[in-house]
């Protein structure tokens, strides 16, 4: 009896690789001459990330990369996904600099149940349509209206860090909690034109509905079971990311609608107009809005976007403009407390520009003359890139640069190894900012190797905001406070490659009222 069922079970084992053998025959052929780790059968190279901590499977990429890499690929096998990891510019620029490959890797998958078909996950002629149409919301007259946000914003933060100044123990406080409530307070106002008031209200649902997503994105990319839906929907998990996609989506369509109606009654294009105050996530202000009303009058095919159309482009703006700054911004903080030097070279510019005068509001015209303080932001997303990898999806099968790529690949292209090259960018564990003057610099940079706002058609649309963003909360800080890195400065921190960069533990920091 036992016998027979035995060789039952051989027998589907056997035809059951027999078919997987077959299937992934062709593409096993054709990416032969690829770097690989060795691979298990079936699971391919999934048991050196399954159970391990986030940290550990950053580190163990960096090993594949590093040696098993053919001609700067290699092959990396989840499963029956197969996935090819790039790291020459060369490649990266037939990858990104074209049409061709504008589909995003299955990775970003998670973030539909958010964010939708929104501007980061669209593919053809809908993102084609929706990119020409948002384009417009960065025009820089639209920037320049947005500084009073950062400027109103930012000076909340410091009445936070004054308060973590007075009771600050020993071992100082992580600036990132502070950092992200002041970046998600941004990004509403500027992307509905409402204020949350998350630095204040930190219990609002908004803002808790906010913080248990990027918690569920971060289970769902380590926890490879999590990555099956059917899995996925059972688990208390799903449930809570269902309750606070309630809320998100919730919230943002009800801005839409009242936005729709004021502007319906004010029969009118303009941007200011004055609403009124019912509850304190909506709270009524003169104000500014530009992407929001940009969309609400927008047309494709001579048709009005709906209310969901819109909701998914304003959910994406509220993902990748919040967590994205708020991880640049504390890595910024970081680098230049790491090197009081550079710390002193950007209070020296801060100073120059905006005067000895800290309550002088920082301006469009005056951030635009901090030099140094771009290099600084610049070095820091080359060392700490906040989105560190991109992933892209393989249509058709194809030739990069010689090498095959068969249907259905997902590419990941890893702007943090770009970053940390010896050979493309010299010392590139020290932070140099001087490297990205094209003054007195003599390195070459290449446009390629250089990517923490990606590049080529679907690169970061929000670039320029992003940049005028962290120098004005930069130059607001950095005129109050001297900043003190509260732990050992020569271990570098342990990064988490999240779909956005963090470290396993938080970055502690000391502030110490600046004499100017
Ligand atoms: C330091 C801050 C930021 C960094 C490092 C960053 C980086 C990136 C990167 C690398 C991509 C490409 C993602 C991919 O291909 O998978 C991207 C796309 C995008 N970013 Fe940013 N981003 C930042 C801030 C912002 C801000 C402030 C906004 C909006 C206000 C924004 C909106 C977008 C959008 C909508 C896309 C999708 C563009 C498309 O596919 O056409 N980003 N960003």
């Amino acid at each position: 009896m036992f016998l027979v069922l035995g060789l039952i079970l051989a027998s589907v084992l056997f035809v059951g690789l027999l078919i997987y053998q077959l299937k992934f025959k062709h593409v096993m052929e054709v990416t032969r001459d690829l770097g690989s780790a060795p691979t298990w059968p079936v699971a391919g190279h999934a048991f050196h990330f399954i159970g391990r901590p986030p940290h550990e499977m950053l580190l163990k990429l960096r090993h594949f990369v590093d040696t098993y890499a053919k001609k700067q690929t290699v092959k990396v096998w989840l499963g029956p996904e197969l996935n090819i990891v790039m790291s020459n510019p060369k490649d990266v620029e037939a990858v990104l600099g074209t049409h061709r490959f504008i589909d995003k890797a299955s990775e970003y998958k998670v973030l539909e149940p958010w964010l939708k078909q929104g501007l980061l996950i669209s593919r053809g002629r809908k993102w084609q349509n929706r990119r020409k149409i948002i384009t417009p919301t960065f025009h820089f007259k639209i920037l320049e209206q947005f500084v009073d946000i950062f400027e109103r914003e930012s000076r909340k933060l410091l009445q936070n860090l004054d308060r973590e100044c007075q009771q600050q123990a020993q071992a100082g406080f992580d600036l990132s909690d502070w950092i992200s409530l002041l970046t998600m307070d941004i990004i509403c106002e500027t992307a509905m034109g409402v204020s949350i008031n998350a630095q204040t209200n930190v219990d609002s649902d908004y803002v808790c509905a906010v913080k248990t997503i990027s918690m569920v994105l971060h289970k769902r990319m380590f926890n490879i079971f999590y990555r099956f839906d059917l899995v996925y929907m059972l688990t208390p998990l799903a449930r809570a990311e269902r309750q606070a996609l309630k809320v998100l989506h919730n919230f943002t369509e009800k801005i839409i609608v009242q936005r729709r109606e004021e502007l319906l009654c004010a029969n009118s294009s303009t941007a200011e107009v004055v609403t009124q105050s019912t509850d304190d996530t909506d709270v009524g202000a003169k104000r500014k809005m530009a992407f929001l009303d940009i969309l609400l009058q927008s047309k494709i095919d001579d048709k009005p976007l709906t209310n969901m159309d819109i909701r998914e482009e304003v959910d994406t703006f509220m993902y990748e403009g919040h967590d994205t700054l708020a991880s640049a911004i504390t890595f910024f903080f970081y680098n230049i407390a790491l090197y009081p030097e550079c710390q002193r070279k950007c209070v020296e510019e801060i100073v120059s520009v905006l005067g000895n005068d800290r309550e002088t509001p920082v301006t469009y015209d005056l951030l635009n003359k901090l030099h140094y303080v771009d290099l600084c932001i610049k070095e820091t997303l080359r060392m700490y890139p906040s989105v560190p990898l991109l992933g892209r999806k393989v249509l058709q099968e194809c030739e990069i640069n010689g090498k095959i790529i068969p249907a259905g690949t997902n590419i990941g292209i890893c702007p943090l190894f770009l970053g940390r090259r010896e050979d493309l960018f010299s010392e590139p564990n020290t932070f140099k900012p001087e490297r990205f003057d094209v003054v007195t610099s003599a390195e070459k940079l290449n446009p390629y190797a250089y990517i923490p706002f990606s590049a080529g058609p679907r690169n970061c649309i929000g670039q320029k905001f992003a940049i005028l963003e962290i120098k004005a909360i930069a130059a607001n800080v950095l005129r109050h406070y001297e900043i003190e890195f509260v732990g050992n400065a020569e271990e570098p921190p342990v990064l988490i490659a999240e779909l956005i960069l963090r470290t396993k533990d938080p970055l502690m920091f000391k502030l110490k009222e600046r004499v100017i």
